[in-house]
């Protein structure tokens, strides 16, 4: 851990905080990491944190025990990274308390269990200094253990907003420093005007990473010219989609890299307050920012007169109470503001009146993360990736029907098909993709004929979809396009903050017929009702909510029409989901009676013997699936 009192006021105390912090980044020491985001916790990560400590400890053995960012493949969390000296860095994915505890005590003998080895590291890159932590050989080889330059999941993406997480402890100010962290600020504060930053961010075609995709230079320029004082920014964390987690894994993996941008971004702008919007259902990252500001702010790397420069800058932390409307920004506002969540009419715009009436720069956790890049390796290198009008990376959750869920940071122009098959590793269990659905709840659904589509924001836009913050998900053919219509209309028409009556009644106008539709109570003339509806809560609401609300629907009716003419014709679900539309059945041919499904069902549909065929009441069936999951002479057939 860095100590809280070291000032930092000059380059020279910069490179003396790296210095401690390579310390315990280089492959000097024996180290190992637990990946230790949400992502990791959820799979179990702490008990595999503590057992390493104990049993660490108990043998007596000098190791660093630390907790790391999400390494970058949650599909196999939980994740522990080995680091000996002059040896590669080993993955061993899937841990768990009792293998933890052997993996130490075989360390100690030398053997790597290289049986729970998921992959191998020589180095890390960083993008910032173009430098490269080597841990070993680069021709290093550990028997029968891919490397990661040699895993299609690794291999093309580029991380440079992720560069820090699964690589340093989030909680350690000093490893950040070491990998070039805050000298950006630095070099902004001491050798760069205002005009020259924001002309440099402008150069990089950054464009915002939290839905709109508004060029963040050209709203930085807005906001310097605003002559009111005081001037505020927001980081925008409230990320509501549901199965998305970019943001999240950036501020639990690397929450200096977002104030770093924030303060070099009040800078440009003559800000002299920021405010960082939270979701409160966000513990870890709550934590690690309030840890991050505490530290920066010890370390005077926040705070008056930064670097000496006369500059001075504070941020806080403002939880939300979780509503998705809060994260558009007017919403956003008003929430910080301590008034309900409800967005108003633009212009004026946040950057022209904002918070208290004062201009406000609101961008999001990821837009913030990518500025101290931009900034040490200048706009035009970071606008040299990517395609069109949208330049960099872009962090995604790829999340549904793949082989490898997980957060990917990948160059903006990679086609779907490399997203859904290179990293994604495909569809698993044989099954065949049906569709992608980008852009969060609000975004569209994108069929097979258009997996060749470039990921930007026009290209996607063009489709039906849009880029959004970040959500991915795909879909296989056990999918009911109708279904999952009806579910994101649900979500939205439950968000929907109700101050636009169209957005309010359209919404839940629209899902009451697509409902209708999955019953099986749905007419044809249903399809063009729902289309008109959409066409107008899209043209006549006031936010981004119900603007984009309609595009599920509107997208799967667009790419997807013949499974909604199927529900309304023939009553017939072809994916087999909508409960109304289908009925179990146990083949006799195939029964064991082994008597599974009758201990899962909690309907007591299920009736027979021990030994003997089963059958299953229809008239108490609930659908829920369990004895399908649980049939394995696979017996239980759905029609
Ligand atoms: C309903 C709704 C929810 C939104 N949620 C978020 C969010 O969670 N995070 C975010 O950064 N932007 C969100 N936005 C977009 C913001 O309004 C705003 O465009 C963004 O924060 C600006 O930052 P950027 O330019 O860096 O993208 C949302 C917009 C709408 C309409």
């Amino acid at each position: 851990m860095s100590a809280p009192q070291t000032r930092i006021a000059n380059l020279t105390d910069l490179l003396h905080a790296a210095a401690r912090g390579r310390k315990t980044l280089l492959p000097n020491h024996p180290k190992i990491l637990v990946g230790m985001a949400s992502c990791g916790l959820a799979a179990g990560a702490d008990e595999v944190y503590q057992a390493i400590r104990e049993e660490t400890s108990r043998l007596q053995l000098p190791y660093v025990v630390a907790p790391t960012g999400c390494i970058g493949w949650c599909s196999q969390e939980p994740l522990v990274d080995v680091r000996l000296p002059h040896k590669p860095r080993v993955t061993y994915g899937r841990m768990d308390v009792p293998k933890a505890r052997e993996l130490v005590r075989g360390l100690c003998d030398g053997d790597l269990k290289t049986q729970w080895a998921i992959g191998l590291l020589t180095g890390h890159d960083n993008p910032v200094t173009r430098t490269r932590i080597r841990y070993s050989q680069p021709s290093a080889r550990v028997d029968g253990v891919p490397r990661y330059e040699d895993l299609e999941l690794f291999r093309r993406q580029i991380r440079l907003v992720t560069r820090n997480c699964g690589v340093i402890d989030p909680a350690d100010l000093d490893e950040y420093i070491a990998r070039a962290g805050y000298l950006a600020l630095h070099w902004a504060l001491t050798g760069m005007r205002p005009e020259e930053i924001i002309n440099e961010v402008t150069r990089s075609g950054l464009r915002g990473r939290g839905g709109a995709g508004f060029p963040t230079g050209k709203k930085w320029e807005v906001m310097r010219r605003q002559p009111a004082k005081p001037k505020y920014i927001v980081c925008n964390a409230d990320e509501g989609d549901p199965g998305a987690y970019m943001d999240r894994a950036v501020l639990e993996g690397d929450p200096h890299s977002v104030l770093e941008g924030m303060t070099i971004g009040a800078y440009a702008m003559g800000a002299s307050d920021g405010v960082i919007y939270v979701r409160e259902e966000y513990p870890l990252a709550v934590k690690r920012m309030l840890e991050a500001i505490a530290q920066a702010e010890a370390a005077g790397l926040l705070g008056d007169n930064l670097f000496h420069s006369g500059f001075s800058f504070h941020i806080r932390v403002v939880k939300g109470a979780g509503a998705f409307v809060c994260g558009e920004e007017t919403a956003l506002i008003t929430s910080v503001e301590g008034r309900v969540g409800e967005p108003r009419q633009r212009p004026p715009y946040p950057a022209q009146r904002g918070l208290g009436g004062k201009p406000t720069c609101i961008n999001n956790v990821e837009t913030w993360a990518n500025i101290p890049v931009i900034l040490m390796r200048g706009g035009d290198w970071y606008a040299h990736l990517g395609t069109g009008d949208s330049r960099g990376t872009k962090v995604f959750c790829l999340v549904g029907a793949v082989k490898n869920p997980t957060l990917i940071e990948v160059p903006m122009g990679i086609t779907l098909r490399q997203i859904v098959y290179d990293i994604g590793g495909g569809i698993p269990q044989g099954r065949k993709f049906k569709a992608i659905q980008t852009g969060g709840p609000s975004g569209g659904c994108l069929p097979e004929s258009l997996l060749d589509l470039e990921v930007d924001y026009e290209s996607l836009t063009q489709a039906g979809a849009i880029m959004g913050s970040g959500g991915m998900i795909v879909m296989d053919s056990s999918t009911c396009m109708v279904d999952l219509a009806r579910y994101f209309l649900t979500f939205l028409a439950d968000e929907s903050c109700g101050k636009c009556f169209s957005c309010r009644k359209g919404l839940q106008r629209m899902r009451q017929i697509v409902t209708r539709i999955t019953e099986g109570l749905g007419s044809e003339g249903d399809l063009e009702l729902i289309e008109d509806l959409g066409w107008m809560v899209r043209e006549t609401s006031l936010c981004g909510l119900g603007q984009t609300a309609p595009n599920p629907v509107l997208s799967t009716l667009r790419y997807f029409r013949d499974e909604y003419l199927a529900h309304v014709r023939e009553k017939r679900c072809p994916a087999k989901v909508c409960k109304e539309l289908i009925t179990y059945r146990i083949e006799p041919t195939l029964c064991d009676g082994c008597g599974a499904c009758v201990r899962v069902c909690t309907s007591q549909a299920i009736l027979g013997e021990k030994k003997k065929v089963h059958t299953i009441d229809n008239a108490k069936c609930i659908k829920c699936g369990s004895c399908l999951e649980v049939c394995q002479p696979q017996a239980v057939l759905v029609e």
